[in-house]
């Protein structure tokens, strides 16, 4: 996945700290601790180059007067006396003791401390190519090989096998890799905590009951494909029908609520210790009901059903209780064949969830049999909770809650196979930026209106790295969206507004991906004036700010080899989710908006960006026609 990017080299062995033994809970784990594989810290960019940055990417934002208003509040702020100096300085001193300065704030501010469910607003689904299981047995096969397939690749992580990426000639930090197995968020008042663990059982979910199943038997041979399916029919008959009393809805509820519910539980020791068999697992496996996948329609239906049940399991009703949300990796394995993940976004970006998932299908696809069968494994155990009067009650907000969320989530999820990277790189034009344009004109023919754009950026070339915002949208995009729906624009005009849009995309890409973009320092800036009680400038609720940081389109690239796509929820109520997965000759794209809000609609988004990709096709192999 994200193969520019990342290209292999080769099996290089680095050395990270090996996991923890035990269980542990830990609020601000750093990862940089030691910087093993040596690599750079991130850099504070300089306060007057993001402020240039800056003011180009809110113009398309504001008229005349506005943007007169926010050059001065720009200029007082960086100005001698400004506070921006203030703060710059005593950010560059904080990045002075830490080998990432933002790492333990991003962490917080962008996941642990967020309140909102991680259902829908956190946590991404990723769909796996569908199957057709014509059994349970068969059903239970590929949840046996998915689950091999899975220990398979913690092994080589564990044994530092898994191949360094790279960026260029820079190496990427691969710590992500070490939390993606064992890990749980773990909800608290204020903050949630995570919990590294290393262990050898997994948490499997069936009809809402939670049963704690050994991959290793006693004599510490893991077991068989055979074998694991033998436990998990022993699963399925403890567990036949569906327990009122699942807790896991729970983990969908706001993070205060699931807090308080949690504190409760805890009280009781049965509880506890459920708990932490749940928080210790290697991975969730969730036996999801049929949810008719190959009763609908066409593919586009399908690829909604199955985005939605990896989101959110489609809802109280459905498969939502049989979900454990605060695990980092909950693999889905449904009766009728939808299979995928949730994962919990806090320990790792969706990079190596995606280069996971195609290892675990070249795995399934390979049949490779497992040689080892234990003498003696261990009988699944059915984990046991004692709910008061009063966490029924929680557990019944919770199923409204999610159910809400649900109702309120659009999804429109489909292949665009009319062309893929190929052609883009054909027409000597980045793929990743050419989309992204493709976006920005999708939403400027919809809302006529600049839409201000997010996407996720790679910055692991730096000890600790998480992601930049890419802004997509800027002056050169709506010139270029502006250009494309003008009937009177010529396709030479059409064609040159397009590579110039293209062009400064790339081009702020590549600062992003350097730790040189606008955001991260802002945010920077921002929680150094919180942290030392400074109070926040003007520019933070400038409509510059606002405006620009608002983000209607949501988007990030998670590219697999494999027929699967990533989805999610949109960042804001007005606002639109993309996500794509771009192949040589078609790209997969998952987009979502809130039906609540009335000025937007995914259908018509994907009918936008679909006419957007075509208009974008026809007119460059036009002038290239007109050219031979
Ligand atoms: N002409 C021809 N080919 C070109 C080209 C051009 N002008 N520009 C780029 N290409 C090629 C590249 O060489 C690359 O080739 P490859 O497939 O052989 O490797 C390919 O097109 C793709 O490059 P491009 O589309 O420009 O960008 P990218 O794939 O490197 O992606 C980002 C850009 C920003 C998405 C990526 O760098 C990144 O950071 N990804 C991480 C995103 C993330 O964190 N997502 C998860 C969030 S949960």
């Amino acid at each position: 996945m994200l193969r520019s990017i990342t290209k292999m080299v080769g099996y290089r062995t680095f050395f990270l700290e090996p996991y923890a033994s035990s269980y542990q809970v830990i609020n601000n784990y750093t990862s940089t601790k030691g910087n093993i594989q040596n690599l750079p810290s991130l850099p504070v960019p300089k306060l007057e180059d993001t402020l240039t940055k800056y003011l180009k990417t809110v113009r398309p934002h504001l008229n005349d007067e506005e943007y007169a208003v926010t050059t001065s509040i720009v200029k007082d702020f960086i100005s001698d006396k400004g506070v921006g100096r203030k703060l710059q300085s005593l950010l560059e001193k904080r990045a002075e003791k830490h080998l990432n300065w933002l790492e333990d704030w991003w962490l917080n501010t962008a996941y642990l401390e967020y309140r909102d469910p991680v259902v829908v607003y956190s946590s991404p689904g990723l769909v796996f190519p569908f199957r057709q299981f014509k059994n349970q047995k068969e059903q239970l096969r590929y949840a046996a090989k998915t689950l091999l397939a899975a220990v398979d690749y913690k092994d080589l992580i564990d044994s530092e096998k898994i191949p360094v990426e790279m960026m260029g000639k820079s190496p990427l930090d691969m710590q992500q890799y070490k939390k993606i197995f064992g890990t749980c968020r773990i909800p608290w008042e204020k903050r949630d905590k995570l919990s590294y663990n290393n262990e050898k059982h997994v948490t499997v979910f069936h009809n809402n009951h939670i049963f704690h199943v050994d991959l290793w038997g006693q004599d510490n041979v893991i077991l068989s494909e055979d074998q694991i399916v033998s436990q998990l029919e022993k699963v399925i008959k403890q567990s036949s029908k569906p327990t009122s009393q699942g807790i896991g809805i729970l983990t969908s509820d706001n993070r205060d609520n699931w807090a308080a519910a949690y504190r409760l539980l805890r009280e009781d020791k049965t509880n506890k210790e459920s708990l932490e068999d749940i928080e210790k697992s290697i991975a969730v496996l969730c036996l999801d009901s049929p949810v008719g996948l190959w009763k609908c329609p066409d593919d586009n239906a399908r690829r909604n059903v199955a985005g939605a049940q990896t989101i959110h399991g489609g809802g109280a009703a459905a498969n939502g209780g049989n979900r454990w949300f605060d695990k980092t990796i909950q693999f889905i394995v449904g009766a009728d064949g939808v299979t995928g993940l949730t994962y919990e976004h806090s320990p790792a970006e969706g990079q190596p969830i995606a280069v996971m998932t195609d290892f675990i299908i070249n795995y399934i696809e390979r049949g490779k049999e497992n040689s080892k069968t234990s003498a003696n494994p261990k009988p699944p155990v059915l984990l046991k909770f004692n709910v008061t009067s009063k966490v029924d009650e929680m557990i019944k907000t919770a199923r409204t809650n999610l159910d809400k969320l649900v109702g309120n989530l659009e999804l429109n999820c489909f292949q665009y196979d009319k062309y893929g990277k190929n052609f883009i790189k054909s027409q000597k034009l980045s793929p990743d930026s050419y989309l992204q344009m493709a976006m920005q004109l999708a939403f400027y023919r919809l809302h006529n209106t600049p839409g201000a754009h997010y996407e996720s950026a790679a910055t692991r070339m730096y000890v600790g790295g998480r992601t930049e915002t890419i802004r997509s949208c800027s002056i050169e995009s709506i010139d270029f969206a502006k250009t494309m729906l003008n009937t009177k624009s010529s396709p030479k005009e059409k064609v040159a507004a397009l590579q110039k849009a293209i062009k400064a995309h790339k081009d702020y890409t590549v600062q992003a991906l350097q730790g040189l973009g606008v955001d991260r320092h802002l945010l920077g800036l921002k929680l150094t004036a919180i942290e030392n009680g400074i109070p926040l400038p003007k520019l933070y609720s400038d409509p510059g700010f606002t405006r620009s940081a608002h983000m209607r389109i949501s988007t990030s690239q998670v590219a697999c080899k494999c027929d699967g796509f990533m989805c999610y929820g949109p960042l804001v109520a007005d606002g639109y989710a993309t996500c794509y997965n771009p192949r040589d000759d078609d790209v997969n794209i998952a987009t979502a908006a809130f039906e609540q809000h009335r000025d937007t609609s995914a259908a018509q988004y994907r009918a936008a960006l679909e006419a957007s990709l075509r208009d974008m096709h026809d007119v460059l192999l036009l002038t290239t026609h007109s050219k031979l």
